[in-house]
């Protein structure tokens, strides 16, 4: 089959926007498509974190944003929206990562609820069997939210933390951030270059030589 499933994207309210909008903005780089879903708690969280203000059209505004072609493969979901194509399991996907999810977020899905279309996509993708990446950011993690990560992970899912590695020499932030969200696309099979993986390039960055 040709047809690439698309991707479900959920950024909601924690910490880590950029995590969620890197990932996007790859996504519709390489042309994949992307079901997306924004919580209210990542908007108020890309104003604080990001001075990041939408108008009106957010997935014509995101677009611009992240310097996207305007024709780039992005459906954008309402969450109250329940009949939307992410809410059944008969609508193929290739799997779901929430990034960033809020601790608010990982406790709905452990514990199975939908009161928005983000729990409900991410029930039908566990039910289904397919990928579900849970990136967190949080930290140090209670008893409660441990319990509902090893619920999760039980289920299926992925369970990744933001935090990025140092042996691949970062030299920036945005090195940092390229990090995380390839190791979130790892988790999808994606082949990508966003960091240099342990080994791949054996040269140390300081030569040491000898007299
Ligand atoms: C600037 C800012 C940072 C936040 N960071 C986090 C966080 O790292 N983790 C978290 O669970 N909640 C965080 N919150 C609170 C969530 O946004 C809030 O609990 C929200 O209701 C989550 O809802 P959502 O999961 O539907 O997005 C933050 C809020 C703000 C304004």
């Amino acid at each position: 089959m040709d047809r690439k499933l698309p991707f479900v994207l959920a950024i909601t309210g924690a910490s880590g926007s950029v995590y969620g909008l890197r990932l996007l903005q790859y996504l519709l780089e390489i042309e994949h498509p992307v079901e997306l879903l924004v919580s209210r708690g990542a908007l108020q969280v890309m104003r604080e974190e990001m001075d990041l203000v939408f108008a009106e059209d957010l997935q014509a505004e995101l677009i611009t944003y992240l310097s996207l072609p305007a024709d780039s493969p992005l459906t954008l979901h309402r969450l109250e929206n329940y009949g939307a194509s992410v809410a059944s399991g008969s609508y193929r996907t290739m799997g779901m990562a929430v990034a960033p999810c809020s601790l608010g977020t990982l406790g709905s899905i452990a514990s199975g609820l939908t009161e928005s279309l983000i729990h409900r996509a991410a029930a039908v993708t566990l039910k289904e069997k397919r990928p579900l990446t849970i990136l967190l950011r949080e930290m140090p993690f209670g008893q409660i939210q441990i319990k509902h990560m090893l619920t999760l992970s039980e289920a299926g899912a992925t369970v990744a933390c933001a935090s990025p590695g140092f042996y691949h020499k970062p030299q920036s932030v945005s090195d940092m951030i390229d990090f995380v969200v390839g190791r979130v696309l790892d988790q999808f099979g994606f082949d990508h270059s966003l960091f240099k993986r342990w080994k791949e390039d054996a040269k140390p960055i300081h030569k040491v030589t000898s007299k």
